[in-house]
C-alpha cells in the first residue's frame, strides 16, 4: 500500500508532528552536482529546456537530502518567451528580456493557447520526473504570477522596486492590464499542462507582489492568483494550490480564503508566530526559515528551525525557507536542517 505522501497530506490540512520539507531553489548553485550538470547544458536556459538534464537537477537534492517533494527545474521567465519575448541571461547579473511597454509590443505577443510548442520540453521534464521520482516524493510544478511576470516583461530585467512595471499602471493602465491578462491566460494553459503531465500540486510565485499596495494589491496580485486558481480547480478538480505573495506583510490575512489557494507560502518579513495566529488559521503555511541560515549553520541554524516547527505546530505546515536558498549556501547546513526537523523539531 503507497502511503500518502507528508506533502499532500499537508496540503490537504492534516496537522502533522514532523512536518514535509523542502527547499525553494534546492536544486542550484549551492550543489557541485548541479554545477557540474549546468556546466554539461552549457548554459542556463539549455538546462531549462533539456528535459533529461532538467529532470537530473530536479533529482539531485531529493537524492542527496530526500526531500519529501521535487519542484520542477524551469523559470518563471520562460512563460514571456514562450508569449514571444526574447529572453536570455547576463552572466553574473541576470535576466534580461526584450520589453513590452506599448500596445503594438503586446499585439505582437502569440495568443496563450500558442504557448505549447515552446513550452513542450517543460512537460517533458514533468513527465519523466512523474516516473522516476521516489513513492513518498510529490512533484510541485510551478509559474509566476502575472505580476511578478509582468515586471521583468515590462522592464525587460529585474528592478529594485518594479519602477517600469508601477510606471506603466499609471501612464497606461489599459496597456498593462492587457499584458497581465494575456500572462494569467498563459499562465492557466502552462499549469494546466504541467498538472496533466504529471504534477501533483502548483506553486505561484508572486515575488514582488509586496510592492502591490491598497487597490492594486487586490486588482494584480490577488485576483489574478484567484482566477487562475478557479479555472486550475475547474480542469484539475483535487490538485492543490500554494500561492506565494511574497512580502505582502498583512494582507497574507484572508489570502488564501480570497483566492481559493489551499497553502500560502511566507517570507521572513513575517514572524512565524504572528503568521500561524493570523494565517494558519485558515489552512496551511509554508515556510519561513531565513535562508542565511543555510549559509551561517551552527546552533542558530537549529534553534530557529526548532522554532518555526514549534510556531506551526497546531496546525498544517510545510517547512521551507522563507526565499530561495543561495549560491554561497552550505549543503551541510541544509543536512543539518533536515536532520533536526526530523529528530523531532
Ligand atoms: O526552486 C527551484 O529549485 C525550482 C526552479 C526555479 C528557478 N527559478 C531556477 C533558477 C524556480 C521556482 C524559479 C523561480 C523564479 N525565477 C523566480 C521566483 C522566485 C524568486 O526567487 O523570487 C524569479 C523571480 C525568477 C527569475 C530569475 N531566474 C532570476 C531573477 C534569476 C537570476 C538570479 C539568480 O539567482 O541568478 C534566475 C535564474 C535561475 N532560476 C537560477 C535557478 C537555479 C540560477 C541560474 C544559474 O544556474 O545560473
Amino acid at each position: 500500500m503507497v502511503r500518502e505522501k507528508k506533502l499532500m497530506k499537508a496540503l490537504a490540512g492534516e496537522t502533522q508532528a514532523v512536518p514535509p520539507v523542502w527547499m525553494m531553489r534546492q536544486a542550484g548553485r549551492y550543489l557541485p552536482e548541479y554545477r557540474a550538470t549546468r556546466a554539461k547544458a552549457g548554459d542556463f536556459l539549455s538546462l531549462c529546456y533539456t528535459p533529461d538534464l532538467a529532470a537530473e537537477v530536479t533529482l539531485q537534492p531529493i537524492r542527496r537530502f530526500g526531500f519529501d517533494a521535487a519542484i520542477l527545474f524551469a523559470d518563471i521567465l520562460l512563460v514571456p518567451q514562450a508569449l514571444g519575448a526574447e529572453l536570455w541571461f547576463e552572466t553574473g547579473e541576470g535576466p534580461r528580456l526584450s520589453t513590452v511597454t506599448t500596445p503594438g509590443d503586446l499585439a505582437a505577443l502569440k495568443d496563450a493557447q500558442d504557448i505549447h510548442d515552446h513550452l513542450a520540453p517543460v512537460y517533458e521534464t514533468v513527465r519523466i520526473l512523474a516516473r522516476e521520482l521516489p513513492d513518498e516524493t510529490a512533484l510541485i510544478g510551478f509559474a509566476g504570477a502575472p505580476w511578478t511576470v509582468a515586471t521583468y516583461m515590462i522592464a525587460g530585467r529585474g528592478t529594485p522596486d518594479q519602477g517600469p512595471a508601477h510606471a506603466l499602471i499609471a501612464e497606461d493602465r489599459a496597456t498593462f492590464e492587457a499584458l497581465l491578462e494575456r500572462i494569467t491566460e498563459a499562465t492557466i494553459e502552462y499549469l494546466s499542462m504541467q498538472i496533466e503531465a504529471g504534477a501533483e500540486t502548483v506553486k505561484l510565485f508572486d515575488s514582488w507582489a509586496g510592492s502591490l499596495k491598497g487597490e492594486d494589491f487586490d486588482k494584480y496580485a490577488l485576483a489574478p492568483a484567484r482566477r487562475i486558481i478557479a479555472a486550475l480547480k475547474a480542469r484539475h478538480p483535487g490538485t492543490p494550490v500554494i500561492a506565494f505573495p511574497r512580502e505582502a506583510n498583512e494582507r497574507y490575512i484572508g489570502f488564501a480564503k480570497a483566492t481559493g489557494a489551499d497553502c500560502v507560502a511566507l517570507d521572513n518579513s513575517v514572524s512565524a508566530s504572528w503568521a500561524a495566529q493570523n494565517v494558519q488559521k485558515d489552512g496551511c503555511v509554508q515556510g519561513n526559515l531565513a535562508p542565511k541560515h543555510m549559509v551561517t549553520g551552527g546552533q542558530a541554524l537549529i534553534d530557529e528551525t526548532r522554532r518555526v516547527v514549534e510556531a506551526f505546530r497546531g496546525g498544517p505546515h510545510i517547512f521551507n525557507l522563507g526565499h530561495g536558498i543561495t549560491p554561497d549556501a552550505d549543503p551541510e547546513n541544509v543536512a543539518l536542517m533536515v536532520e533536526t526537523l526530523r529528530a523531532g523539531g
